[in-house]
């Protein structure tokens, strides 16, 4: 593969509630993906692809009606290069349909960068992406320093989708360019060398 092939990024919207205010989030942030010459965005959501919520025994065999859900999300997992975690907060937390897909898989993560943008009420969404950084650290994905979080989700945005705070275009493309960094120096390295888990 050549050092310059596209970086392939899967958006994960990890909010699956009726009436959420994800896809709002998650349309900006493809936006900026859009426009980027180095990468190419799926958008892995999760409400539009629901993954099963009771796992098989130890070595057991999913019913075909499961593996068909998985199906449609595991390969775009494995295919890509990093993530961004598009989250809001739940509880001091991330919503469990983004942890039921996150436990789902195991060796899709591993040696990947993973970067977060987060919404919520007062927090931002801050505290949801603590907590996923020392899950994804179980799972061998290196999460990236530099965020992006609206607070007051829903006040953040005018009615076309635009942040009102223009800070956050800046805070997008610093994520993203630390992102590519990372992609691709994990990329190369696991080229070189098949991760050893
Ligand atoms: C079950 C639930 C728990 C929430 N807990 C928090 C919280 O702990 N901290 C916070 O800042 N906002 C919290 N919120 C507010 C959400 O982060 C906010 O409404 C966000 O827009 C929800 O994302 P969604 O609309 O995509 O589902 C909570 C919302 C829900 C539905």
């Amino acid at each position: 593969m050549s050092i310059d092939q596209d970086l392939k990024i899967a958006v994960i919207l990890g909010s699956t509630r009726t009436g959420r205010f994800g896809p709002v989030v998650a349309d900006w942030l493809l936006g900026h993906l859009v426009a980027r010459e180095d990468m190419t965005a799926d958008l892995v959501d999760l409400a539009a692809t629901p993954l099963p919520t009771v796992f098989p025994s130890f070595g057991g065999e999913l019913p075909p009606s499961e593996a068909e859900l998985l199906a449609a999300v595991s390969p775009r997992l494995a295919a890509a290069d990093a993530f961004v975690f598009v989250t809001p907060e739940y509880n001091h937390s991330f919503p469990a349909p983004l942890k039921n897909a996150i436990d789902w898989h195991n060796q899709q993560w591993h040696g990947k960068p993973i970067g977060f943008v987060s919404y919520g009420g007062l927090s931002g969404g801050l505290r949801a992406v603590e907590q996923l950084r020392v899950v994804m650290a179980e799972l061998n994905s290196v999460t990236i320093r530099n965020t992006v979080s609206f607070h007051g989700a829903a006040q953040a945005f005018d009615a076309d989708g635009k942040p009102r705070d223009p800070a956050a275009e800046a805070a997008a493309k610093t994520l993203l360019d630390q992102l590519a960094w990372w992609a691709h120096a994990l990329r190369d390295a696991r080229q070189t060398r098949p991760f050893a888990a």
